[in-house]
């Protein structure tokens, strides 16, 4: 069965608690925190604080998405606003051995993610020390983006990746996951589905999760 991982990006800030909730009750089983600095990429969300505020809403794992240059710096305060998973990009890292395993230590399961125009191959190093693999399906920075269609081929690499190292990380996809596509993004080899928009901008929140969820059963 597959994890549904709303993202907040799209819901209405001034009632989170009531959006995660409703998003609850449609069968999400993560919840998935975009964080963003304006320099990684061109737009800024929120930092540890929302991300402490979610974690008060909902018992369900924090999966924290980091989009923020130097991430090592910033490690403690989101392990101590409660995530559960923390993801650090690839591109954004030079020394990301070392944090991967600083997020391990400080308790935390350890994510890489991977923006579109970088190739699978070069997590070669780093995919059998990490915990989860997220594959960007749109450039990172914003919401309501369009799914780009070689994503599928980048899981399938994913997952041949993991068979090559005998390891045992989740294969994420995160950017214009909706109902007309999920299917397909799971046949491929996905694990994990973050949606944001086809969620929280739907009209129906409860309704949206509950049927993205039937889709990955
Ligand atoms: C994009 C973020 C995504 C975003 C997905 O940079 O990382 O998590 O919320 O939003 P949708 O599902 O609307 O493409
Ligand atoms: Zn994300």
């Amino acid at each position: 069965m597959g994890i549904l991982a709303p993202s907040i990006l799209s819901a209405d800030l001034s009632d989170l608690a009531g959006q995660i909730r409703l998003a609850e009750i449609g069968g999400a089983d993560w919840i998935h925190c975009d964080v963003m600095d304006g320099h990684f990429v061109p737009n800024l969300t929120f930092g540890p604080i929302v991300v402490s505020a979610a974690k008060r809403a909902t018992k369900l794992p924090l999966d924290v998405h980091l989009m923020i240059e130097k991430p090592d710096k910033y490690l403690e305060d989101f392990v101590e606003a409660g995530a559960d998973y923390l993801t650090v990009h690839f591109e954004a890292d030079v020394h990301l051995n070392r944090t991967i395993s600083r997020i391990k230590e400080l308790g935390v399961k350890a994510g890489v993610s991977i923006n579109p125009a970088t190739p699978i191959n070069s997590l070669n190093d780093i995919a059998e020390y990490v915990d989860l693999l997220l594959i960007m399906s749109v450039n990172p920075g914003f919401g309501g983006q369009r799914f780009i269609s070689n994503s599928l081929r980048r899981i399938k690499e994913a997952v041949e990746l993991r068979e090559k190292l005998n390891a045992n990380f989740l294969i994420e996809v995160d950017g214009g996951v909706s109902n007309k596509n999920i299917k397909m993004i799971k046949d491929a080899g996905c694990d994990v589905f973050v949606a944001g928009s086809s969620i929280f901008k739907s009209g129906n929140i409860s309704a949206a999760a509950a049927e993205l969820k039937n889709l990955i059963i």
